[in-house]
Protein backbone atom coordinates (compact mmCIF):
# COMPACT_ATOMS: atom_id res chain seq x y z
CA UNK A 1 0.00 0.00 0.00
CA UNK A 2 1.65 3.57 -0.78
CA UNK A 3 2.69 5.02 2.72
CA UNK A 4 0.42 8.10 1.44
CA UNK A 5 -2.92 5.67 1.81
CA UNK A 6 -2.23 4.26 4.76
CA UNK A 7 -3.28 4.55 8.54
CA UNK A 8 -0.79 5.58 11.00
CA UNK A 9 -0.24 2.17 13.36
CA UNK A 10 -1.64 3.84 16.53
CA UNK A 11 -4.63 4.08 15.23
CA UNK A 12 -4.70 1.28 12.70
CA UNK A 13 -8.04 -1.02 13.34
CA UNK A 14 -8.74 -4.35 11.85
CA UNK A 15 -12.11 -5.09 10.82
CA UNK A 16 -12.73 -8.28 9.31
CA UNK A 17 -14.21 -8.62 6.14
CA UNK A 18 -17.62 -9.74 5.98
CA UNK A 19 -17.90 -13.77 6.00
CA UNK A 20 -13.97 -13.78 6.19
CA UNK A 21 -13.08 -17.09 7.77
CA UNK A 22 -12.93 -17.07 11.67
CA UNK A 23 -11.57 -20.40 12.58
CA UNK A 24 -9.22 -20.52 15.06
CA UNK A 25 -6.09 -22.56 15.62
CA UNK A 26 -3.23 -22.03 18.27
CA UNK A 27 0.38 -22.08 16.81
CA UNK A 28 3.23 -23.80 18.60
CA UNK A 29 4.33 -21.87 21.99
CA UNK A 30 7.87 -20.31 21.62
CA UNK A 31 9.82 -19.33 24.57
CA UNK A 32 7.45 -15.96 25.69
CA UNK A 33 5.01 -14.84 23.66
CA UNK A 34 1.84 -16.52 25.00
CA UNK A 35 -1.19 -16.65 23.10
CA UNK A 36 -0.37 -16.56 19.30
CA UNK A 37 -3.21 -17.64 16.87
CA UNK A 38 -4.35 -17.97 13.68
CA UNK A 39 -7.57 -16.77 12.47
CA UNK A 40 -8.43 -17.49 9.02
CA UNK A 41 -5.34 -15.63 7.58
CA UNK A 42 -4.33 -13.41 9.97
CA UNK A 43 -2.04 -14.24 12.81
CA UNK A 44 -3.38 -12.31 16.28
CA UNK A 45 -0.56 -11.41 18.71
CA UNK A 46 -0.80 -10.15 22.43
CA UNK A 47 -0.18 -6.47 22.15
CA UNK A 48 3.47 -5.48 23.62
CA UNK A 49 5.61 -2.55 24.05
CA UNK A 50 7.74 -3.23 21.14
CA UNK A 51 4.66 -3.85 18.78
CA UNK A 52 3.91 -0.02 17.12
CA UNK A 53 7.65 0.05 16.53
CA UNK A 54 7.66 -3.27 14.75
CA UNK A 55 4.49 -2.23 13.03
CA UNK A 56 6.07 1.02 11.36
CA UNK A 57 9.64 -1.17 10.45
CA UNK A 58 7.05 -3.50 8.74
CA UNK A 59 5.24 -0.89 6.49
CA UNK A 60 8.69 0.16 5.48
CA UNK A 61 9.84 -3.47 4.72
CA UNK A 62 6.48 -3.35 2.60
CA UNK A 63 7.56 -0.56 0.68
CA UNK A 64 10.87 -1.46 0.35
CA UNK A 65 9.85 -4.56 -1.51
CA UNK A 66 10.97 -7.09 0.75
CA UNK A 67 8.54 -9.93 0.28
CA UNK A 68 9.38 -11.70 3.46
CA UNK A 69 7.91 -9.95 6.34
CA UNK A 70 4.12 -9.93 7.48
CA UNK A 71 2.08 -6.79 7.48
CA UNK A 72 0.71 -5.35 9.94
CA UNK A 73 -3.27 -5.21 9.43
CA UNK A 74 -4.08 -3.13 12.77
CA UNK A 75 -5.54 -4.11 16.13
CA UNK A 76 -8.47 -6.05 16.49
CA UNK A 77 -11.62 -5.55 18.78
CA UNK A 78 -9.90 -7.62 21.53
CA UNK A 79 -6.77 -5.20 20.95
CA UNK A 80 -4.38 -8.09 19.37
CA UNK A 81 -1.98 -6.90 16.94
CA UNK A 82 -3.03 -8.78 13.47
CA UNK A 83 -0.72 -9.70 11.14
CA UNK A 84 -1.07 -11.58 8.19
CA UNK A 85 -0.20 -15.32 7.98
CA UNK A 86 2.62 -16.22 5.95
CA UNK A 87 1.76 -19.56 4.50
CA UNK A 88 4.41 -22.36 5.05
CA UNK A 89 5.86 -24.27 7.55
CA UNK A 90 8.43 -23.48 10.53
CA UNK A 91 10.38 -25.53 12.70
CA UNK A 92 9.62 -27.29 15.90
CA UNK A 93 11.85 -26.25 19.42
CA UNK A 94 13.81 -29.04 18.11
CA UNK A 95 14.33 -28.76 14.85
CA UNK A 96 13.15 -31.58 12.66
CA UNK A 97 15.54 -33.50 10.33
CA UNK A 98 14.30 -31.56 7.01
CA UNK A 99 15.58 -28.37 8.58
CA UNK A 100 19.00 -29.69 8.29
CA UNK A 101 19.09 -29.16 4.11
CA UNK A 102 22.30 -27.07 3.60
CA UNK A 103 20.09 -25.33 0.34
CA UNK A 104 17.63 -23.90 2.72
CA UNK A 105 20.02 -23.13 5.10
CA UNK A 106 21.99 -20.71 2.05
CA UNK A 107 18.74 -19.31 1.75
CA UNK A 108 17.84 -18.26 4.56
CA UNK A 109 21.11 -16.42 4.62
CA UNK A 110 19.83 -14.98 1.70
CA UNK A 111 16.77 -13.78 3.38
CA UNK A 112 18.35 -12.10 5.81
CA UNK A 113 21.12 -10.40 3.20
CA UNK A 114 17.77 -9.03 1.72
CA UNK A 115 16.18 -8.09 4.97
CA UNK A 116 19.08 -5.95 5.41
CA UNK A 117 19.19 -4.70 1.81
CA UNK A 118 15.22 -3.36 2.64
CA UNK A 119 15.90 -2.02 6.11
CA UNK A 120 18.46 0.02 4.81
CA UNK A 121 17.30 3.85 5.97
CA UNK A 122 14.75 2.83 7.98
CA UNK A 123 14.85 5.11 10.82
CA UNK A 124 11.68 4.90 13.40
CA UNK A 125 10.00 8.52 13.81
CA UNK A 126 6.88 8.28 16.20
CA UNK A 127 7.40 5.22 17.57
CA UNK A 128 10.68 3.74 19.29
CA UNK A 129 12.21 0.74 19.52
CA UNK A 130 12.52 -0.16 23.77
CA UNK A 131 15.72 -0.13 24.94
CA UNK A 132 17.58 -3.51 25.24
CA UNK A 133 18.62 -4.29 28.71
CA UNK A 134 21.71 -4.63 30.07
CA UNK A 135 23.93 -2.57 27.42
CA UNK A 136 24.13 -1.88 24.27
CA UNK A 137 25.54 -3.70 20.83
CA UNK A 138 28.90 -2.87 20.78
CA UNK A 139 28.69 -1.20 17.49
CA UNK A 140 24.92 0.32 18.04
CA UNK A 141 25.97 3.20 16.35
CA UNK A 142 25.76 1.50 13.13
CA UNK A 143 22.47 1.30 14.19
CA UNK A 144 20.72 -0.54 10.88
CA UNK A 145 17.10 -1.93 12.69
CA UNK A 146 17.74 -5.74 12.30
CA UNK A 147 15.23 -8.79 13.36
CA UNK A 148 17.53 -10.28 15.54
CA UNK A 149 15.71 -13.55 16.41
CA UNK A 150 16.02 -15.81 13.20
CA UNK A 151 15.66 -18.79 14.79
CA UNK A 152 14.18 -21.65 12.94
CA UNK A 153 10.75 -21.26 14.59
CA UNK A 154 11.04 -18.23 13.36
CA UNK A 155 11.80 -18.58 9.35
CA UNK A 156 8.88 -19.71 6.84
CA UNK A 157 9.69 -21.98 4.74
CA UNK A 158 8.51 -22.87 0.63
CA UNK A 159 9.04 -25.50 -1.18
CA UNK A 160 12.16 -25.95 1.27
CA UNK A 161 13.50 -23.01 1.23
CA UNK A 162 13.33 -19.45 3.36
CA UNK A 163 10.14 -17.80 2.29
CA UNK A 164 9.09 -15.67 5.47
CA UNK A 165 10.58 -14.13 8.47
CA UNK A 166 8.11 -14.31 11.38
CA UNK A 167 8.28 -12.67 15.18
CA UNK A 168 9.61 -9.65 15.10
CA UNK A 169 9.48 -8.91 19.32
CA UNK A 170 13.17 -8.78 19.36
CA UNK A 171 13.36 -6.38 16.07
CA UNK A 172 16.14 -2.91 17.15
CA UNK A 173 19.20 -1.59 16.16
CA UNK A 174 22.19 -3.76 15.57
CA UNK A 175 24.58 -4.48 12.89
CA UNK A 176 24.45 -6.67 9.82
CA UNK A 177 27.15 -8.60 11.12
CA UNK A 178 25.35 -9.12 14.07
CA UNK A 179 22.00 -10.09 12.99
CA UNK A 180 23.61 -11.65 10.45
CA UNK A 181 26.02 -14.07 12.74
CA UNK A 182 23.30 -14.45 15.38
CA UNK A 183 21.54 -16.36 12.35
CA UNK A 184 24.26 -18.66 11.74
CA UNK A 185 24.07 -18.80 15.60
CA UNK A 186 20.74 -20.17 15.19
CA UNK A 187 21.10 -22.35 11.62
CA UNK A 188 24.20 -23.50 11.65
CA UNK A 189 24.23 -23.39 14.63
CA UNK A 190 26.81 -23.16 16.71
CA UNK A 191 26.69 -24.62 20.16
CA UNK A 192 28.60 -27.19 22.15
CA UNK A 193 28.57 -30.70 20.24
CA UNK A 194 27.27 -32.18 23.47
CA UNK A 195 24.09 -29.29 23.37
CA UNK A 196 23.39 -30.92 20.02
CA UNK A 197 19.83 -31.25 18.77
CA UNK A 198 18.64 -34.61 19.12
CA UNK A 199 19.51 -36.38 15.13
CA UNK A 200 22.04 -33.14 14.61
CA UNK A 201 24.86 -35.06 16.11
CA UNK A 202 26.94 -35.48 12.59
CA UNK A 203 26.54 -31.86 11.37
CA UNK A 204 29.85 -29.96 10.45
CA UNK A 205 29.64 -26.25 12.00
CA UNK A 206 32.43 -25.56 10.17
CA UNK A 207 30.86 -26.71 6.52
CA UNK A 208 27.82 -25.00 6.95
CA UNK A 209 29.20 -21.92 8.58
CA UNK A 210 31.03 -21.30 4.80
CA UNK A 211 28.12 -21.97 3.20
CA UNK A 212 25.92 -19.53 5.25
CA UNK A 213 28.75 -17.03 4.95
CA UNK A 214 28.94 -17.64 1.01
CA UNK A 215 25.56 -17.27 0.59
CA UNK A 216 24.94 -13.70 2.92
CA UNK A 217 28.26 -12.49 1.69
CA UNK A 218 30.20 -11.35 4.41
CA UNK A 219 33.60 -10.01 3.49
CA UNK A 220 36.76 -11.25 4.00
CA UNK A 221 36.91 -8.50 7.12
CA UNK A 222 33.72 -10.13 8.65
CA UNK A 223 34.60 -13.38 7.63
CA UNK A 224 38.04 -12.99 10.60
CA UNK A 225 36.03 -11.10 13.13
CA UNK A 226 33.55 -14.06 13.21
CA UNK A 227 34.99 -15.40 16.38
CA UNK A 228 35.18 -12.45 18.61
CA UNK A 229 32.05 -11.28 17.34
CA UNK A 230 30.48 -14.41 18.67
CA UNK A 231 32.34 -14.38 21.77
CA UNK A 232 30.95 -11.19 22.16
CA UNK A 233 27.48 -11.86 21.55
CA UNK A 234 27.78 -15.00 23.39
CA UNK A 235 28.67 -12.78 26.82
CA UNK A 236 26.36 -10.18 25.76
CA UNK A 237 23.48 -12.93 25.60
CA UNK A 238 24.02 -14.20 28.98
CA UNK A 239 24.23 -11.27 31.14
CA UNK A 240 20.46 -9.78 29.20
CA UNK A 241 18.76 -13.75 29.74
CA UNK A 242 20.00 -13.21 33.39
CA UNK A 243 18.91 -9.50 33.88
CA UNK A 244 15.11 -10.85 31.71
CA UNK A 245 15.10 -13.57 33.72
CA UNK A 246 15.39 -11.88 36.99
CA UNK A 247 13.48 -8.77 35.45
CA UNK A 248 10.67 -10.02 33.83
CA UNK A 249 10.21 -13.20 34.58
CA UNK A 250 7.72 -15.53 32.68
CA UNK A 251 9.07 -17.02 29.78
CA UNK A 252 12.69 -15.48 30.33
CA UNK A 253 12.61 -16.76 34.07
CA UNK A 254 11.67 -20.38 32.73
CA UNK A 255 14.36 -20.36 29.85
CA UNK A 256 17.04 -19.77 32.76
CA UNK A 257 15.50 -22.36 35.22
CA UNK A 258 15.83 -24.87 32.08
CA UNK A 259 20.02 -23.77 32.17
CA UNK A 260 19.86 -21.41 28.63
CA UNK A 261 23.16 -19.10 30.65
CA UNK A 262 24.81 -22.84 30.75
CA UNK A 263 23.90 -23.42 27.18
CA UNK A 264 25.31 -19.43 26.02
CA UNK A 265 28.52 -20.44 28.03
CA UNK A 266 29.71 -23.19 26.56
CA UNK A 267 28.69 -21.92 22.80
CA UNK A 268 31.00 -18.98 24.32
CA UNK A 269 34.20 -21.46 25.18
CA UNK A 270 33.35 -23.75 21.46
CA UNK A 271 33.98 -20.60 19.93
CA UNK A 272 36.81 -20.06 21.54
CA UNK A 273 38.14 -22.98 21.33
CA UNK A 274 38.07 -23.24 17.56
CA UNK A 275 38.58 -19.77 16.99
CA UNK A 276 41.39 -20.39 14.72
CA UNK A 277 39.72 -23.42 12.12
CA UNK A 278 36.25 -21.58 12.17
CA UNK A 279 38.46 -18.79 10.51
CA UNK A 280 40.22 -20.75 8.15
CA UNK A 281 36.97 -22.55 7.26
CA UNK A 282 35.72 -19.25 6.39
CA UNK A 283 38.79 -17.89 4.31
CA UNK A 284 40.06 -21.05 2.68
N1 LIG B 1 2.71 -14.07 10.56
C1 LIG B 1 2.83 -15.39 10.69
N2 LIG B 1 2.64 -16.20 9.64
C2 LIG B 1 2.74 -17.54 9.78
N3 LIG B 1 3.03 -18.16 10.92
C3 LIG B 1 3.25 -17.42 12.00
C4 LIG B 1 3.17 -16.00 11.95
N4 LIG B 1 3.43 -15.53 13.19
C5 LIG B 1 3.66 -16.60 13.95
N5 LIG B 1 3.56 -17.75 13.26
C6 LIG B 1 3.70 -19.14 13.77
O1 LIG B 1 3.44 -19.13 15.16
C7 LIG B 1 4.60 -19.52 15.91
C8 LIG B 1 4.68 -18.70 17.18
O2 LIG B 1 4.59 -17.32 16.87
P1 LIG B 1 5.70 -16.27 17.23
O3 LIG B 1 7.02 -16.78 16.78
O4 LIG B 1 5.25 -14.97 16.70
O5 LIG B 1 5.63 -16.21 18.79
P2 LIG B 1 6.51 -16.92 19.89
O6 LIG B 1 7.65 -17.64 19.30
O7 LIG B 1 5.59 -17.63 20.75
O8 LIG B 1 7.06 -15.69 20.57
P3 LIG B 1 8.46 -15.55 21.29
O9 LIG B 1 9.54 -16.02 20.36
O10 LIG B 1 8.49 -14.11 21.58
O11 LIG B 1 8.38 -16.43 22.50
C9 LIG B 1 5.77 -19.31 14.95
O12 LIG B 1 6.87 -20.14 15.25
C10 LIG B 1 5.11 -19.68 13.62
O13 LIG B 1 5.05 -21.08 13.49
MG1 LIG C 1 8.88 -17.23 17.67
Amino acid sequence: MSPARRVPVDSRVYAPAPGEASDVEIMPAGDVTDGVVRVGGTIRRPHQPQSLAVAEYLDWLEDAGFEGSPRFLGRDAQGRDVLTFVPGRCAGAQPEEWTQSEDLLASVARLVRRLHTASAGFVPRAHSFPPRPVRPNPSDAAALICHLDVTPQNVVVRGGLAAGLVDFDLAGPATALHDSLNTAMHWVPLRDPSDAWPGWEDQDPFRRLRIFADAYGWTENERRRVPVAGIDAAALSYERMRHNAAVLGGGWARMWEDGVGGLINRRRAWLEANAEPLVAALTR
